[in-house]
């Protein structure tokens, strides 16, 4: 295998980063994989986290109209509601994978979820939303990482056996968001790491100094080394060859083959450091294709928009166990409002949407543009008023944690099975263009596995030969009857 390191400059973990552990003494913003917060300002009160000045830091681009309107041409798709309101706001060549589709070459899908607790939240939620309507937009596979490993080692008291076991739950979770089995593979790193995974995390690793991990993500000489390696790891899955029970064994062929990765933003400086790697690697000449990214905001926090929803932080979130009972309250209580003090204060000026956490939720979970707009000049109007606005939010928030609850006490252990197991995938990509060179999967030891791109199994085989049968004797059928039409 000659692989070589190509000299190309750093450029997108060169941009200057808050360090995690100085951030947390400073008022400056900070946003990375495991703290967000807004700026503090002089009176003391965290801000609402700034979003452009975020693009800015970490040399993203805001997604435009210009690209919206791309993004429609190309799929034929109306833009997702979190598209058209600015909720996924910003991206890293998302252009390149709608080029990708045009020409229906491959491409995949990569997003996560840390599992920190038995159940995921609302904020969590979001970019699963997301995901699927790409999925279902695009007909691409999609993998999706379970990073234990990364809760055992980012943690002072978790242990191995604890962030495993939430492993389950939270795959179940994941599955009730509605993907499609046949696209989609499911995989924790604990079980995972090994072969062809293990390969692609060590050429990360390689190709990541000490100092630029401190760089990236601040860690100091009392960072434990499995921190500082951990990047290798969640970075290998943005690439087609770790995968090749879904891509093929051809390496030369699935290095090129891009993924395109929906998260909230804190999840940046992970795929900076994976695309800065991206752009060095060569595998026997072929260049590996650099992730792209397409990013979103977080749901604030129930206690106001300076931070955002958090599992470890049980009355700052909406879990997705929680009742219809337990929503009403939490919202209710904790809901930072955007109201005035007074009701004939708030008749009178109006309330902000900008800072009110129930409206923000409605921006999230209520798809309906025209109702949406309504509540928000009613509210800034004054003629809604916060107790109002709360109740409109907690309608929403139940209906979609209820029909989520719903889903998810369907997932049985087969179906866990069927997301978990290494195997092949199906998908066709663009309905409107032939398949340009998608890898037929070729992997050693696979037989009898269900379904699959090109590879049958012996029940599959079997129908296929009966299928031949039949339709040799209805040939020979139809031949026998013209000829005796003939005669
Ligand atoms: P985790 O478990 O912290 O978060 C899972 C996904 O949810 C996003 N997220 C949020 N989105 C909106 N509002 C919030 N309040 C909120 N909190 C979290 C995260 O950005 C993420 O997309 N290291 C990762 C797991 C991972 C991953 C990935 C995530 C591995 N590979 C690839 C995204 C893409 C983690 O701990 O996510």
């Amino acid at each position: 295998m000659a692989e070589t390191a190509n000299a190309v400059a750093l450029n997108e973990s060169q941009i200057p980063e808050v360090p995690a552990e100085a951030a947390a003494q400073g008022s400056k913003q900070t946003v990375d994989p495991w703290n967000v917060q807004g700026e503090i300002g002089a009176d003391g009160q965290i801000k609402a986290i700034n979003y452009d000045k975020l693009i800015e830091e970490f040399g993203t681009k805001k997604i435009d109209e210009e690209l919206l309107a791309r993004f429609e041409r190309v799929t034929g798709k109306k833009p997702h509601h979190f598209l058209r309101r600015g909720i996924v706001f910003s991206h890293r060549d998302f252009e390149l994978i709608l080029d990708r589709y045009e020409r229906n070459e491959p491409f995949f899908l990569y997003t996560g979820r840390g599992p920190s607790s038995d159940s995921i939240h609302v904020g969590h939620c979001t970019p699963f939303m997301f995901t699927k309507w790409l999925q279902d937009t695009f007909d691409v596979p999609l993998v999706i990482m379970l990073t234990d490993d990364e809760k055992y080692l980012f943690s002072e008291k978790r242990t191995i056996e604890e962030v495993q076991g939430y492993c389950d739950s939270n795959i179940r979770d994941i599955i009730s968001m509605g993907f499609d089995p046949n696209k989609t593979f499911i995989f924790s790193d604990y079980d995972y790491v090994g072969g062809a995974f293990y390969r692609q995390i060590t050429r990360l690793a390689k190709h990541i100094t000490l100092n630029q991990a401190r760089a990236i993500f601040g860690f100091n000489d009392s960072s434990n080394i499995g921190k500082i390696h951990f990047g290798s790891i969640q970075g290998a899955a943005a690439f087609a060859n770790s995968f090749p029970h879904i891509f093929g064994e051809d390496e030369k062929k699935t290095v090129g083959i891009p993924c395109l990765i929906p998260c909230a933003v804190d999840q940046d400086p992970y795929f900076r450091a994976t695309r800065d790697v991206a752009a060095r690697l060569t595998y026997q000449g072929v260049r590996f294709a650099k992730p792209s990214l397409i990013h979103s905001l977080f749901l604030p926090a129930l206690q106001g928009p300076g931070t955002k929803m958090s599992a470890s932080i049980d009355s700052s979130a909406i879990f997705m166990t929680d009742t219809p009972n337990q929503i009403k309250n939490k919202v209710n209580k904790y809901a930072f409002s955007g109201g005035k003090v007074s009701v004939e204060e708030h008749r009178a000026v109006g309330g902000d949407t900008e800072v009110d956490v129930a409206y923000q939720y409605l921006r999230f979970f209520l798809e309906d543009d025209e109702e949406l707009e309504k509540i928000r000049v009613a509210y800034s109007k004054g003629e809604l008023l916060t107790g109002e606005l709360k109740a409109l939010c907690i309608k929403e928030l139940q209906t979609f944690v209820v029909a989520f609850q719903e889903r998810r006490a369907k997932v049985d252990d087969a179906a866990v099975r069927q997301f978990t197991d290494i195997r092949p995938l199906t998908w066709a990509g663009n309905p409107k263009v032939p398949k340009a060179d998608i890898v037929v999967p070729k992997v050693e030891g696979a037989d009898g596995a269900e379904g699959g791109d090109g590879k049958l199994t012996k029940n599959q085989l079997k129908k296929l030969e009966k299928q031949k049968q039949i339709e040799a004797k209805k040939a020979q059928k139809a031949k026998e009857k013209e000829g005796a039409a003939a005669a």
